[in-house]
């Protein structure tokens, strides 16, 4: 039931901060402040690489959590969309953990790269949101995301909660690695906690980012940028809008402009750039100066800091909290979620259920 919402997606949106906070609360042990997986067989610190494999915005997660993997617990990580990876023949070696990350566990090419690691003698992690799919019943390590039914073909809750999970097993791997000291565990765990409130402070610029819509609507074609695990949310953001407003948009990390698409950049080419601030911040500006001399329209999304250095002459700004950079990815879905859904919206799209697409690809 869409109970007062218009749509699902709009529904399924301002969901997050409970669902997250609820899948948060499975994988944490809050008066203890440590990670807290389900009891596995075997041991999590004797992993030597890290597979991930998914499809669409489920693969922008596994993304970020490569960001995650490589710089809480050093390890080392591949990763690839599920239509690729089984047909390229991957280098699979002992004591590697493949991950799939999937809202409907059905997925056929992701599912279908799961058997493909298990023959080869992987460890199957699965984070997926359906507890009864057949990617949690043939996984190793199941680490459900409590979404609940999400609806809307364009995934949003499944996305954030995805995230907290997968930050949630990074804090994990990197405690096993002896990577993270106890107090530096304690302060992810006080980060993650803090995630619903952060969420529920971006979902409160929602009015804001419809009265922006119309900036966007007419446009033909929209840039995301973005540095660090923010090009994933980049990619992702450009995935939304295409799916529901049928606009042609593109994610790029903020510093491939200059290897070619700058050239598309004109007073038509509405630029979203996702940069909060901190150490690579100066250099997506510097990519957005760029963009902004040749007449690109820039929409900012950052926080009160970022905005106050460089939010002028901006076409708009969106003022994100200032949040820990581990919880940024999950606070930052929601300005590009919400933009996606008001331009669709203001185009007069079917949002929920967008042209040509369906919620869960069974087949290749
Ligand atoms: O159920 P899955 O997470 O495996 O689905 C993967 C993709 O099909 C899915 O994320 C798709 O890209 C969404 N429509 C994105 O909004």
């Amino acid at each position: 039931e869409k109970g007062n919402y218009r749509h699902f997606m709009q529904k399924e949106i301002f969901e997050q901060p409970v669902v997250v906070a609820q899948t948060l609360r499975s994988h944490l042990r809050r008066v203890e402040q440590t990670v807290a997986l389900p009891q596995i067989d075997f041991d999590l610190a004797s992993i030597n690489r890290v597979t991930i494999v998914a499809c669409g915005t489920s693969f922008y997660a596994g993304m970020v959590a490569k960001y995650w993997f490589e710089q809480f617990a050093r390890l080392p990580v591949d990763i690839d969309v599920a239509s690729e990876f089984r047909y390229r023949d991957p280098v699979l070696e002992p004591g590697g953990l493949a991950l799939f990350i999937s809202q409907s566990g059905e997925t056929a090419d992701t599912l279908a790269a799961l058997r493909h690691c298990k023959a080869a003698g992987q460890t199957i992690a699965v984070v997926v949101n359906v507890p009864t799919s057949s990617m949690a019943r043939e996984a190793d390590l199941l680490l459900p995301t409590h979404a609940g039914p999400e609806i809307g073909v364009a995934s949003t809750k499944a996305f954030t909660c995805q995230l907290a999970v997968l930050a949630a097993l990074a804090a994990h791997l990197a405690v096993k690695r002896g990577r993270l000291t106890r107090e530096e565990e304690a302060e992810i765990v006080e980060q993650l906690v803090e995630t619903p409130a952060c969420l529920n402070a971006a979902l409160a610029h929602d009015e804001e980012i419809a009265g922006m819509a119309h900036l966007i609507a007419p446009a033909r074609d929209v840039l995301y940028l973005g540095r660090g695990p923010d090009y994933p949310l980049a990619l992702e953001g450009a995935l939304k809008l295409k799916e529901i407003s049928y606009i042609h948009a593109e994610g790029y990390a903020s510093g491939e402009m200059k290897h070619g698409p700058i050239a598309l950049i004109d007073e038509a080419v509405p630029v979203i750039v996702l940069a909060p601030s901190g150490p690579l911040f100066e250099k997506t500006v510097s990519n957005m100066q760029e963009v902004r001399a040749r007449g690109g329209k820039v929409v900012l999304i950052s926080d009160a800091e970022g905005i106050a250095e460089a939010g002028e002459g901006c076409l708009a700004t969106i003022e994100m909290p200032k949040v820990h950079p581990l919880i940024a990815p999950l606070v930052y879905a929601v300005p590009v979620q919400l933009l996606a859904y008001h331009v669709a919206v203001a185009k007069g799209t079917d949002v929920d259920q967008p042209r040509n697409l369906a919620k869960s690809v069974t087949v290749e």
